[in-house]
């Protein structure tokens, strides 16, 4: 069963850097990404390093015809163990298919920001 727990002010979430609290028991992590506000648990779903611990890094896209390029607007954040960048709007790696971030739901009650967690 999902428990409601207050995580911080919504203030204290800042731009691309990680705010990172303990909450139920578990460690969670929450950052804003151009305005909006993602909520995941500091773990990663490889062998569980502190990923929220790890930077941020824009996405390599298609470029145009055979080439790449870097997209400012899709960071990525990468695991400080073993490297691995995790998408952070899909949540997805290309690493490991089968293998996504743990997003929280999340919600706002005035400036007060609060979590669902198992
Ligand atoms: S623990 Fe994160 S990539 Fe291995």
């Amino acid at each position: 069963m999902k428990k409601r727990y207050f995580f911080c002010q919504e203030s204290e979430i800042q731009e691309h850097e990680f705010l990172i609290r303990e909450v139920g028991g578990r460690s969670v992590g929450a950052i804003r990404l151009h305005g909006r506000i993602r909520i995941l648990l500091n773990y990663c779903p490889h062998a569980g390093a502190p990923l929220c611990k790890g930077a941020l890094a824009p996405a390599l896209v298609s470029g145009p015809g055979p080439t790449v390029a870097l997209d400012p607007l899709r960071p990525q954040l990468r695991c400080p163990w073993h490297g691995w960048e995790f998408d952070l709007d899909s949540g997805r790696t290309v690493f490991e298919s089968k293998m996504r971030l743990a997003f929280l739901a999340h919600e706002l009650e005035g400036e007060e920001v609060f979590v669902w967690l198992r």
